[in-house]
């Protein structure tokens, strides 16, 4: 990159490389990454197409540039994502949040009475909590991890979003979940099998925590876990809702009926895959 490099010139030679790198939406990171460098909004980015670049925004960029070619997550790059319309700060400690998992706050929404206790177990950078814990001010929430890293990512995002009073953060092994009543225990959990695995994106595969992707038993350890303390944790006509894999539906369904849970049904997300999972505590 030399220094007669207008904003323009350096979005097209970005786009082009991230594609030959194999990045899915090339032109999207360049303009997200350029964008973030420089301070600016993407229309910010349009109305500046003509600026030279100076040495020191190349030389901010130039590493950045670097690791996106080298298929670390945006999101990480960034430091942030959007979940249910919200800012998260995330760091390679955490899940992304992804958007099919919108699909579990609203059906969590959909079960939610006026008041009551959730508990979000594995809760990773904190969205689900936190976005429930948004539009649900008369609910106590919260949020189980086994990871310390993960939980104070966690703890800043509640800062964030100053919902201290309304979200607690417990460390802790989903196998023994706390010994209390809750009316929704909703989780997103480690769901991907070994099998699975060299399957993913090199975003994923390579810079994701394995902690929060992989789960022995062919995916279903967490689901069955779950599953098996749901009947001594939940209050009457509580809620178990889970996130599953497109393959896991049926087996997770098994599962809660055979735990006892009623009213069990799968929710598809807007790609028309299987997503939610939940059953009722009669
Ligand atoms: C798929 S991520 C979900 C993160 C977040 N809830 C989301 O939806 O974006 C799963 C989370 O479960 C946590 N986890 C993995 N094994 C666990 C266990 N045995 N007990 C509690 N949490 C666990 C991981 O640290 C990770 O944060």
């Amino acid at each position: 990159m030399s220094e007669s490099w207008t904003l323009l010139k350096l979005l097209r030679w970005m786009t082009d490389y991230f594609s030959e790198k194999g990045i899915d939406n090339p032109r999207l990171d360049a303009e997200l990454l350029l964008a973030y460098t420089l301070n600016l909004d993407r229309v910010g980015l349009y109305l500046n197409y003509d600026r030279p670049l100076l040495a020191v925004e190349l030389d901010t960029i130039r590493p950045l540039v670097k690791r996106r070619a080298q298929r670390e997550p945006l999101q990480y790059l960034l430091g942030s994502t959007e979940f249910w319309s919200l800012d998260f700060t995330v760091t390679p400690a955490v899940l992304i949040p992804r958007s099919d998992t919108e699909i579990l706050v609203e059906e969590a929404l959909s079960k939610a009475g006026p008041e009551g206790q959730l508990l979000d177990v594995g809760t990773g950078s904190g969205a689900i909590v936190i976005s429930l814990a948004s539009e649900l001010s008369n609910w106590q929430m919260t949020g189980l991890d086994i990871s310390t890293q993960a939980l104070a990512v966690a703890q800043q995002n509640v800062e964030t979003h100053q919902l201290e009073e309304q979200v607690q953060l417990l460390q802790g092994n989903l196998a023994e979940l706390p010994l209390h009543q809750y009316d929704l225990i909703v989780s997103n959990p480690p769901y991907i099998s070994q099998g699975e695995w060299d399957e993913l994106m090199p975003e994923v595969r390579c810079f994701e925590p394995q902690l929060a992707l992989l789960a022995e038993n062919d995916g279903m350890i967490c689901y069955q876990q779950l599953a098996a303390q749901a009947p001594s944790r939940l209050n009457p006509n509580g809620w178990l809702l889970v996130e599953i894999g497109y393959k896991q539906a049926e087996a997770v369904k098994t599962l809660f009926s055979a735990a006892g849970l009623k009213d069990v049904f799968v929710r598809e997300d807007y790609s028309g895959h299987p997503r939610v999972v939940g059953g009722c505590l009669s």
